[in-house]
């Protein structure tokens, strides 16, 4: 018993719990790879720890992942997988206002399982033409609808002839022709259209496309046997969709927040457009800003409140208890922290200010406690084990970065020297401030043009695996991090986390060292 007490004296006085160890490093800002987490006495394994988090009432997520609102992060399709997996995608506003409302309604009108808007072929194309498509788009699947101009369906192009000795064929003389096509009419697929189709590639076997057409015969989607087996398997698992009351996607969408000629908030526009976003079914609405600790931010949180009393409301950034307090006040209920930790931005650099994330969290977190609102950390994590340390004091994190060189963002896929990449760049690089994300940085739109500083890159991520992999990756290390501590839920691991510095030998010692490296883990 002595024995035991000892030990656990020994360990508290070396292993603390954070309102032990952050204030006792007051005055030294330490961010994640500054610190690691204890082990604790476990009777939890990994595979039944829950990642739910509540972000605000009825924003509930089962895996507390955000993809970033930059415009090289989160359109639709980003934002759907994001939601697919449990987490949600914000969309970014980089784009004309009717744009993004397509963008959200892409989202919310998902049925899993169905590609809505499959790629077509025209008949009067050749099936070398269809070759040269599948190269230039780099597309993963060979088979096609073939509709004609007035959208009817034409026939159904297979894989099996794209070959070169037919590359001179017109498309209509190597598809299978309409009566053989295997269709559903839209309106017969009720509440459960993966039930449907299921139940149909049962009764069909060797068939593995279902199309779907309206009373027209005009093309409105497609289903393959392969998704509807990964989907039925996925039922299985603990890492549900994220969805709405009426079984819908999650979505959020971030908003500017538009002054007009005098310089006071265009009222009229943001209620405008936010209504619309609402309409078209977003759950949550973002203000994201480089500094939410003004009054410009504050004022656009109060007005969007005011008019919106129940919507759940994201704003940001701030790294301070104040700057949550304030964002609080003016009625935002998930505030964001991180200043200048991201992977393409310079804030640190250019403006001399931002605080390291861990320290930053810590802060916040004593306020977001006392005004009961909720927290995400924005920027900065390159790794499961960031986000484990996280959501030791968060209640979600938003990744930028990690997600960028997914098939799923936005933007064309590059070659350079035999590797293949996509294009991910600052909200605050002057490119993306052109597009339309200058007065996040504080600057008026026109400003843009003329010599402002930015303080963000543009920059190219290797191509990564699919956005499901790779959060199937970044799930299996939160919860091996959860299994350690002993946490069966995010309270758990809050309440369980005990925080140690370390060396810079010691961070040399957490990633592999003195072999060769076969393989990089992914
Ligand atoms: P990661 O590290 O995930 O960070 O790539 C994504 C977050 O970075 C923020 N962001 C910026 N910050 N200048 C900045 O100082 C920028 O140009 C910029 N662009 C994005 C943003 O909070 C995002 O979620």
């Amino acid at each position: 018993m002595a024995a035991e007490q000892s030990a656990g004296l020994l360990d508290s006085a070396f292993y603390q719990p954070a309102n032990t160890f952050f204030p006792a490093q007051a005055g030294l800002a330490l961010t994640y790879d500054d610190l690691t987490l204890s082990t604790l006495y476990s009777e939890i394994l990994p595979r039944n720890t829950s990642l739910d988090t509540e972000l605000a009432g009825g924003l509930r997520l089962h895996l507390p992942v955000i993809s970033a609102d930059m415009d090289t992060v989160t359109e639709s399709h980003m934002a759907t997988g994001m939601a697919l997996n449990g987490g949600l995608g914000l969309i970014h506003y980089n784009m004309p206002e009717k744009q993004q409302l397509k963008e959200v309604s892409r989202v919310k009108n998902h049925v899993h399982g169905l590609i809505q808007e499959p790629i077509t072929v025209a008949p009067d194309k050749t099936v070398g033409d269809v070759i040269e498509l599948i190269e230039t788009k780099r597309y993963s699947f060979s088979t096609f609808p073939v509709v004609g101009d007035d959208r009817k369906l034409v026939g159904l192009l297979s894989g099996n002839v794209l070959k070169p000795r037919y590359a001179a064929k017109q498309v209509t003389g190597a598809l299978v022709p309409r009566d053989q096509v295997q269709t559903i009419r839209q309106s017969q697929l009720g509440a459960d259209p993966i039930a449907i189709a299921d139940q149909f590639f049962t009764d069909h076997p060797g068939i593995n496309k279902l199309l779907v057409v309206d009373d027209n015969d005009e093309l409105h989607g497609l289903f393959t046997l392969s998704d509807i087996e990964r989907i039925t398997t996925e039922k299985l698992s603990q890492f549900r969709p994220a969805r709405d009351d009426h079984f819908r996607l999650l979505c959020g969408a971030a908003v500017s927040t538009p002054r007009n000629d005098d310089g006071e908030l265009d009222r009229e526009r943001i209620v405008t457009h936010i209504g619309a976003l609402i309409e078209r079914g977003a759950d949550v609405i973002a203000v994201s800003t480089a500094h939410g600790h003004s009054k410009g931010v504050g004022d656009a949180v109060a007005l969007i409140r005011a008019a919106y009393p129940d919507l759940p409301l994201i704003a940001g950034n701030v790294t301070t208890a104040a700057g949550v307090d304030y964002l609080a006040d003016k009625g935002a209920n998930i505030i964001k922290i991180g200043q200048g930790p991201g992977s393409i931005c310079t804030t640190r650099l250019v403006a001399g200010v931002g605080i390291p994330q861990m320290t930053a969290l810590y802060v916040a977190s004593q306020a977001a406690k006392a005004k009961g609102v909720s927290l995400l950390a924005d920027g900065g994590i390159t790794k499961s084990g960031d986000i484990v340390k996280a959501l030791t004091l968060a209640d979600g994190v938003i990744c930028g970065g990690l997600l960028a060189g997914c098939p799923e963002t936005p933007g064309q896929v590059m070659e350079i020297s035999g590797k293949l990449y996509k294009q991910y760049r600052g909200m605050g690089s002057l490119a993306a401030m052109k597009s339309g994300s200058a007065a996040r940085y504080g600057h008026a739109p026109r400003d843009a043009n003329r010599k402002v500083a930015a303080e963000g890159i543009e920059a190219l991520k290797e191509v990564s695996e699919n956005l499901d992999q790779l959060l199937a990756h970044l799930i299996g290390g939160v919860q091996a991090g959860m299994g350690y501590l002993g946490a069966a839920t995010l309270p758990d691991l809050r309440a369980k986390a005990r925080y140690i510095r370390i060396s810079p030998a010691g961070q040399k010692e957490a990633a592999p060292h003195d072999v060769v490296e076969m393989k990089a883990s992914s």
